[in-house]
């Protein structure tokens, strides 16, 4: 039988990109960020997944304004990265897992979430960050992948709750899979950073902190918030948080926290980093 050994979250900063092309880990700017992705790779060494549910958001490369979905997922054989700016080079593609990603989808329509599929899809920093901060240069060969996409950038939003019960879901997707398979599922980006407007520059470290604290063992905390009171707290694209509380909600009821790193600013935003255990026995949803 398929299961989740495992969940982890990590910010997706463009930037980190760009220190990881430029081999830049042991600077001394960026080296106490980069070792505190050791525990979480030599966590990975031991979870051994075969393939990786990666939670994300697209920032304009594959979904534009004019057509955004809520939920997008990739069932491609492949998915290839493109130039989005930010000075991140064009990264070899990553390997997809078209049967996987179809059983996932059925199982998730069938739980009444109707989602955008996507048998072409090109990967922002969204999603190759986190992929490169956990397997650097075996990003490409190290899993097979399942691109999952919530829509964070254009209103209306969805709420906490809904990305929560998206997990919960994704969680029950994986446990009918009766193929044996490890899966590690990622929440990608946050935490707390505001780009634009009025409030551009805008970290809450205390909110951050406690979303490190909290989303292990309290996720519940969270759902009764509305979009617009996490961006509140968190900033315009610290709604982000949204991919982390879908990664949450597909590993069950209770898990422990293995590990956790907070570090503001790294470029705009709060970056936090949280590796997760199942606590067997418990079924998500
Ligand atoms: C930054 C953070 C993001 O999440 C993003 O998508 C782009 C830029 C930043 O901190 O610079
Ligand atoms: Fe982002």
């Amino acid at each position: 039988m398929a299961r989740i050994v495992g969940g982890l979250a990590t910010s997706h900063v463009p930037l980190i990109g760009v220190a990881m092309a430029e081999r830049r880990q042991d600077d001394p700017d960026w080296k106490p960020f980069f070792d505190a992705y050791r525990p979480a790779r030599a966590w990975l060494e031991a979870a051994r997944p075969d393939t990786a549910i990666v939670v994300y958001n697209d920032h304009g490369l594959n979904f534009f304004l004019d057509k955004l979905p809520t939920f997008a997922v990739g069932a491609a054989p492949l998915y290839g990265n493109a130039d989005e700016g930010w000075g991140i080079p064009v990264l070899p593609p990553y390997r997809g897992d078209p049967a996987f990603s179809w059983h996932l989808i059925e199982s998730l329509i069938d739980d009444e979430f109707d989602l955008t599929t996507c048998q072409e899809m090109l990967v922002d920093h969204g999603f190759t960050v986190p992929m490169r901060l956990f397997w650097g240069d075996r990003a490409q060969t190290a899993v097979t992948t399942v691109p999952l996409s919530i829509n964070t950038v254009q209103h209306p939003l969805p709420s906490p709750r809904r990305c929560y019960r998206l997990g919960q879901a994704l969680g029950r997707a994986v446990a009918s899979c009766a193929e044996d398979r490890r899966v590690v599922v990622i929440g990608a980006g946050g935490l707390s950073h505001q780009l634009d407007g009025r409030r551009a520059g805008f970290i809450n470290r205390a909110f951050d902190r406690m979303c490190l604290e909290r989303l292990a063992d309290d996720p519940e905390w969270f759902l009764s918030m509305t979009p617009r009171d996490l961006i509140r707290r968190a900033g315009t694209q610290g709604v982000e948080l949204l991919c982390w509380l879908a990664m949450r909600g597909a590993l069950g009821d209770r898990v422990r926290r293995v590990h956790a790193h907070y570090q503001a600013p790294v470029s705009n935003t709060g970056a936090g980093l949280l590796v997760l255990d199942p606590v067997a026995g418990r079924a998500a949803g």
